[in-house]
């Protein structure tokens, strides 16, 4: 074999890797999305050596110009990335050594791939977590615009999706508002846990050079190095972290695509769908389909996926580092390139939708959506026990239903066949948006509630 292209092991081993082995081991093509953090990594790397006087600044110098160009070729597409060697790490190596020749054999001083790679992929994580938290700032935007424009829209809402209490169409979107404000923390506070740079221990023992690892962290941007060596390259929490945090957030807006997709179908009929978010059938000329939200749903399936993947690979493994967790690259980067898609698809599905108003006042109307707030008037008024009250609100039902009235046909006298005592002002308790407006509990529908929790979520948002 010719020194030149051999692996960085070659010296001990007597054959090649076989073909086979290359292919399936070789993790290049997916974990070269990290070169920009293993450059940057080396870099500091190499700065930290030249400090602590182990390597000379000329020699350190020589390195770090050798490590810019590669950054550059790779920019311009003009790095031939090697199944042979690996991975990311080995292929800018390799580079390294063609450009500036035996100074490259400086670099890897102090450090090992094992950790070399995590401290890669937490920066890269946390870009990621960073970019994702800037989406969710504008999903969180856009549905706070919806809500303002919806504050008097008033709809059923469902419980078992049995037609329960009316409420504001605006309340129902500020719901999934609170979900994103929750996913935010999440992602948010996994940037906090990840702060901890682990470049410097080596292969799990920690290394005999003076180095300073102080100095290499706060130049990467980390808060403080990590405490053991042998947890820091067998650590993958901050993978699971980022994979569980990117599960819930894909389950958040699937329920909001499943919401959609009920709601514009011909029974429901609650809201309308631009034509730029639906698709037609190749046979039934007269389908407009509401696919993208379709596959926000189904994509979160992928994400749950990954989670369940890492989850399996780390329950069985002794520590330190393992071969298996290479495969941590592939789910992470599947789980974020899906959920960033369907965030901004989601983006889209809520600036393109216009509320039905008649059909969701219509159909708030239905289902005798206000018999609690009758058993509530017959407690406030007429001091009853919330249960005996339910058990009149009940008796009024099956009174409507026989008569194939909804609660708010009935008439003042109907209304005395089943309680004589009544005021005539109970008449008003069977109009829904009376209904709405009554819920001015901290937290509930009523339209002042509303205006208030929008005007605190977009203060917040700045
Ligand atoms: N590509 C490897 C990974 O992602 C880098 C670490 C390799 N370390 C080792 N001892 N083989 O896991």
């Amino acid at each position: 074999m010719k020194n030149k292209s051999k692996t960085v092991w070659g010296t001990r081993f007597n054959k090649p890797m076989s073909k086979i082995f290359e292919e399936v081991g070789s993790s290049i093509d997916i974990d070269k999305r990290l070169f920009e953090e293993d450059i940057f990594a080396s870099i500091v790397h190499t700065q930290m050596l030249a400090k602590q006087k182990i390597i000379s600044r000329t020699r350190g110098t020589k390195i770090i110009n050798g490590l810019k160009r590669i950054r550059k070729e790779i920019k311009k597409n003009k790095f031939h990335f090697n199944k042979k060697y690996e991975d990311i790490h080995l292929n800018i190596e390799k580079r390294l050594f063609a450009l500036i020749g035996e100074d490259a054999g400086y670099l890897h001083i102090a450090r090992s791939r094992n950790d070399q790679v995590i401290t890669d992929f937490k920066l890269w994580i946390k870009k990621a977590s960073n970019e994702i938290l800037k989406n969710l700032d504008i999903l969180i935007k856009n549905f706070l615009k919806k809500s303002e424009n919806n504050i008097q829209t008033i709809m059923p809402g469902f419980t078992h999706l049995k037609n329960a209490q009316p409420i504001s169409f605006a309340h129902y979107l500020l719901a999934y508002v609170e979900m994103f404000k929750r996913d935010k923390k999440r992602f948010s506070s996994n940037i906090s846990y990840i702060d901890e740079c682990p470049l410097g221990v080596g292969a799990l023992a920690g290394t005999s050079y003076k180095i300073d690892r102080n100095f290499t962290s706060k130049k990467l941007g980390f808060k403080k190095p990590t405490n053991n060596s042998i947890d820091s390259v067998s650590d993958r929490d901050f993978v699971l972290d980022f994979l569980s945090s990117a599960s819930i957030c894909a389950m958040h807006i699937s329920r909001f695509a499943e919401e959609l997709i009920i709601w514009n179908s011909d029974i429901f009929k609650l809201i309308k769908l631009d034509d730029k978010m639906l698709t037609g059938s190749s046979i039934m000329p007269q389908k407009k389909n509401p696919d993208p939200a379709e596959l926000i749903r189904g994509r979160a399936g992928k994400n749950f996926g990954s989670l369940q993947a890492m989850l399996t690979t780390m329950k069985g493994l002794p520590l330190s580092y393992y071969k298996d967790m290479q495969e941590d690259k592939s789910l992470v980067f599947s789980s974020y390139d899906t959920l960033l898609e369907s965030l901004i698809i989601t983006n889209e599905l809520i600036k393109n939708i216009r509320s039905n108003k008649e059909r969701m006042l219509s159909l708030s109307n239905e289902g005798y959506t206000t018999a609690t707030d009758f058993a509530d008037y017959l407690v406030q008024n007429n001091g009853l026990s919330f249960r005996s009250a339910y058990k009149i609100s009940a008796k009024l039902v099956n009174y409507a239903e026989k008569n194939k009235k909804k609660l708010n046909e009935l008439s003042f006298n109907e209304l005395k066949k089943i309680k004589n005592d009544l005021n005539k002002d109970v008449i008003k308790v069977f109009n829904v948006r009376n209904s709405v407006n009554l819920k001015t509990s901290y937290g509930g529908t009523s339209t002042k509630n509303i205006k208030k929790m929008i005007s605190k979520l977009r203060k917040e948002l700045k």
